[in-house]
């Protein structure tokens, strides 16, 4: 049995929950958007083609603001292309995905399938194939109340109230050399700088991201941003960053630590982003917006959905692009990948997921088929549902164990959050460790607890082992079950982590 003992005190904090540190992403990417959120003609969706079935999950998930549309799609989306009567919208060619775009699926629909699901937008704009003009019509076209050509446009295309999208994103992954339109970070720089001027001469209130680097692995990561910052510093409010991580040729424990590269790169995003704020003698922050992390299975797999099989298969509209299976231990890593974000609440004051559904996600759906929920649906939904309030500083003092990659690495990590309101403290764990379970002590500084309200766990199924993975046939095999042992006695919790596993537990307390 490893240990850990965790202290926590009700006066180190971090500062309040960012809710949007729980959003998503949908591109349109594979079946994402086809036979994901959208598929008319199947028998849980409504006139709008949109499933129910889909969006009970998406509203249980919690996710509260989603990208769109892209991602590499969008350096080479007209947007145009997706507004106006169906039967006029041009069938494209993608690029980046090698498939055909039907546009079927446009900005009204995604604005209306948002409202649905009571999610706020967050919408990229294409500064790969197109710039300026482009970026500030889809502002003049989404946010002007009316009485100009692009406003009263939106208006003939059936939305006369203005869309009021607030969050942009001024491209995408712009330093990758992948992306359609790549560019030097001096070009990006000064792109972003005059098309977010543009966007903001037609609506002053909006919120813009930069693109930073699309891992912390790039070889220009850090100048990248140093350079895009100091062009548009005073222009934008955020600057993003990508992380995806897999378990590598069987280096799990490398795997499991990924969570420390994600420390490392916000941290050394924030150090850059300040070190622009003194040099250029700016009063305001940047804070980050880390808007596409998960675990991505990108190499060592040879299936039918791998992005060059698809190229190979010619053609076609919504295969199946990178419909990631996720196991246990993906589950494990998504929940620390979740505790990093939350433990830097106070300047990643956005986080998307990517994706929402299919693509790399927690929902898969079958095209006239049902939906169900991937194991890393659930810690992320728990957190959603109950990170509120005051996010907590804790001292962790926990057994280490050793990996390739970061060396030595607690086996226990940790966050937390405590809601006033509602007096309410919730702890997130995830236990490292692959053979042993770890017992916990958590010393609750200024708190009495006075219940346990709530403590669940995600481990190895009976009968299944850390790949063990939800299916169609067995859409429960890997979820939340309770708990046992946990013990909230007035300054004190006290419990065990099964090995390689995830847990949450919610205290009712008062002050003490
Ligand atoms: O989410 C899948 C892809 O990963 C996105 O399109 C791109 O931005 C990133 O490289």
């Amino acid at each position: 049995m490893s240990r850990a003992r965790i202290t926590l005190d009700r006066d180190f904090t971090i500062g309040e929950v960012p809710r949007r540190l729980f959003g998503s992403f949908v591109e349109h990417m594979g079946r994402c958007v086809y036979t994901g959120i959208y598929e008319p003609g199947h028998p849980e969706a409504d006139e709008n083609g949109f499933r129910q079935d889909v969006l009970k999950l998406v509203k249980e998930l919690g996710a509260t603001v989603i990208r769109y549309p892209g991602g590499n799609f969008v350096s080479g989306y007209n947007w145009e292309d997706g507004i106006g009567p169906r039967e006029n919208r041009p069938r494209r060619l993608d690029g980046a995905w090698h498939t055909v775009e039907t546009n079927a699926f446009g900005l009204h629909e995604f604005v209306d399938w948002s409202k649905q699901a009571g999610t706020e937008i967050m919408e990229a704009i294409n500064l790969g194939t197109r710039g300026v003009e482009a970026a500030r019509e889809i502002v003049e076209y989404a946010n002007h109340p009316g009485g100009s050509y692009w406003s009263d446009l939106r208006a003939k295309n059936g939305h006369k109230d203005p869309f009021n999208i607030k969050l942009w994103c001024l491209g995408n992954e712009m330093d990758g050399p992948w992306q359609i339109g790549h560019k030097t970070a001096d070009e990006y720089g000064r792109l972003a700088q005059e098309a977010a001027k543009a966007m903001r001469f037609v609506d002053p209130s909006l919120e813009l991201v930069a693109c930073g680097s699309s891992n912390s692995g790039m070889p220009t990561f850090g100048a990248w941003e140093q350079t895009v910052l100091t062009h548009t510093y005073d222009e934008v409010d955020y600057v993003s960053l990508h992380a995806y991580y897999q378990e590598h040729e069987g280096d799990v424990g490398s795997f499991l630590a990924s969570a420390v590269d994600t420390d490392y790169f916000i941290e050394s995003v924030i150090a850059t982003a300040d070190a622009v704020r003194a040099k250029g003698k700016h009063k305001k922050h940047i804070n980050l917006s880390f808007d596409e992390w998960n675990v991505w299975y990108q190499r060592g797999l040879d299936t039918e959905d791998q992005p060059h099989n698809v190229i190979k298969a010619g053609w076609r509209e919504h295969p199946r692009v990178i419909e990631d299976k996720y196991n246990v231990t993906d589950a494990v890593v998504v929940g620390t990948l979740l505790n990093s974000l939350l433990r830097h609440g106070d300047r990643v004051k956005i986080a998307n997921q990517a994706q929402l559904v299919n693509v790399i996600a927690p929902i898969l759906s079958e095209e006239n088929g049902p939906a169900w929920k991937q194991t890393i649906f659930h810690p992320f939904a728990r957190m959603a549902e109950l990170a509120k309030g005051q996010i907590l500083r804790l001292s962790v003092d926990s057994d280490k164990y050793s990996n390739a990659r970061f060396g030595d690495t607690d086996l226990v990590d940790v966050s937390a959050t405590w809601n006033e309101e509602t007096g309410r403290v919730a702890l997130f764990f995830a236990n490292r460790g692959l053979e042993e379970a770890a017992d916990v002590e958590v010393a609750l500084r200024g708190f009495d607890a006075r219940q346990v309200l709530r403590a669940e766990v995600l481990e190895i199924p009976e009968g299944g082992d850390r790949f063990t993975i939800n299916t169609q046939e067995q859409t429960g095999r890997v979820g939340l079950t309770p708990l046992e042992g946990v013990k909230a006695t007035g300054s004190e919790l006290r419990l065990t982590l099964p090995a390689l596993s995830w847990a949450v537990v919610e205290l009712d307390v008062v002050k003490a």
